[in-house]
């Protein structure tokens, strides 16, 4: 049968939802306020890159299952549930700001039919739950907090496998209606209440982002003392209380959620009296890993940037996604840049960027250049030819920030090599 589901905001969250819950049998509206997104998206046009999206959006267009509208109330009209996925961007002081959160809710606040659900599936502040079912002013229509986990570069299959599902209820009913919606996902079901389910999240991206700065400052240390990170990670992965995972040194995280939601975090704390040190010690650890890449690139240009020709590989915040919002990449380029160097990119991804020179393929834009340097972890990069690459240098380093090159291979090619933590 399926259920009536309204999808407002249609970006990486929002687009994947609704492709997916259609991809699952449900009836799926998704509404955005871009009209030239709406129309493109309606034509199988897909605004971002996303492995697998775009076989499912063309699926869900031609069996029905998938339509697409501008404006949240032509969605919402005769829908069983509404899940808000608009971004949720940092504001002034750090913490998340909800105008376009209480904006979807409110155009949608009168359109509603009676028992709908509103599922919140942008990350949120404890405490938004309330605001939206303040601002909804509707006593016949529940508000559920179901927080998103997909990883760019895998959402689909992060959304139809995903490693848990959280829903945040006061409302028993609404909450197994939400949970009924994942049952074909066979997963660990974690029902709670709307505060603890806003917690899960950002705790999550805080979690995460402190294993990644945790393992940038140990592959600091292991350049201070001559040890190589990558068996240093290796020992440590195996002990199963830590994991392999999420343990890979490179340029510093970014992306569009780690950086805000670590933010968010400290500022959710400290507005509850909680002073949370740690966290804001990953973000500082974060921003001195960009200061670290940039001073490598500028040993290996000689130490002097100005005038420096610096070829770069990689502008997306990580692999498989055309994500550029927060990424490292893109910073540490800007600050080349404003350090006198002359910066020409390359990325599968990525044809044309406002402040930076994006060349056709990865070797053109080593053409006379001082050094390389690898800022994302394509694996494609892996299997460029570094003897077409060295010829068309004029100079002879590489700055691996990802550790993705095969180190031995370009020294072996007279390379002079600098990775992290090695
Ligand atoms: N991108 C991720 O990897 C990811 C993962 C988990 C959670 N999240 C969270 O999910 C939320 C959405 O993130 P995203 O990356 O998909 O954002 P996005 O910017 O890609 O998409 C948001 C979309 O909402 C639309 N929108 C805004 N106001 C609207 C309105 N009133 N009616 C209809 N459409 C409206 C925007 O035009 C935009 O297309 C954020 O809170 C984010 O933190 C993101």
């Amino acid at each position: 049968m399926g259920s009536r589901i309204a999808i407002i905001g249609t970006g990486y969250v929002g687009l994947t939802t609704g492709a997916c819950f259609a991809h699952l049998g449900h009836h799926v509206v998704c509404a955005d306020i871009d009209r030239a997104r709406i129309e493109r998206l309606s034509n199988g046009i897909l605004p971002i890159y996303e492995p697998g999206l775009q076989e499912i959006v063309e699926a869900g267009i031609a069996s029905g299952h998938l339509r697409f509208v501008v404006g949240a109330a032509a969605a919402a009209k005769d829908c069983e549930f509404a899940y808000l996925c608009v971004q949720t961007p940092q504001g002034d002081d750090g913490a998340a700001d909800l105008t376009y959160l209480q904006q979807a809710a409110a155009e949608i606040a009168s359109v509603l039919p009676a028992h709908a659900v509103v599922v919140n599936k942008s990350t949120v502040p404890v405490g938004s739950t309330k605001v939206v079912e303040r601002v909804l002013g509707r006593h016949d229509v529940s508000v559920v907090s179901n927080p998103e986990f997909l990883r760019e570069g895998s959402a689909v299959s992060d959304f139809l496998k995903p490693d848990r599902v959280v829903i945040g209820s006061d409302d028993p009913s609404a909450a197994t209606r939400v949970a009924d919606l994942y049952s074909t996902t066979s997963t660990h079901l974690i029902v709670t209440d709307p505060a603890s389910a806003e917690t899960i999240k950002y705790a999550a991206n805080a979690f995460l982002a402190t294993k990644i700065s945790f393992v940038n400052a140990v592959a600091a240390v292991c350049e201070a003392v001559g040890a190589d990170v990558n068996d240093v990670v290796l020992g440590l992965g195996y002990d199963k209380r830590i994991g392999h995972e999420f343990l890979r040194p490179g340029p510093g995280w970014g992306g569009s959620c780690f950086p805000k939601d670590t933010r968010a975090m400290v500022k959710i704390a400290e507005d509850a009296g909680y002073d949370f040190n740690l966290l804001k010690g990953v973000v500082v650890v974060n921003d001195e890993q960009r200061e670290r890449m940039v001073a490598k690139v500028e040993r290996a240009v000689g130490g002097n940037l100005d005038g420096a020709v610096v070829a770069a590989w990689g502008l997306t915040f990580k692999a498989n996604t055309d994500d550029l919002r927060e990424s490292p990449a893109i910073a540490i380029i800007t600050e080349l840049i404003a350090r006198g160097a002359i910066v020409k990119a390359y990325d599968p991804q990525v044809k044309s960027h406002p402040t930076i020179t994006v060349g056709a393929d990865a070797y053109e834009v080593c053409d006379g250049a001082d050094a390389l340097v690898v800022l994302t972890e394509w694996d494609e990069f892996r299997w460029l030819d570094l003897a077409e690459a060295k010829r068309r240098l004029r100079g002879s380093s590489i700055v691996d920030t990802r550790n993705l090159l095969d180190r031995s291979a370009a020294i072996r090619l007279g390379f002079s090599y600098q990775g992290v933590g090695r």
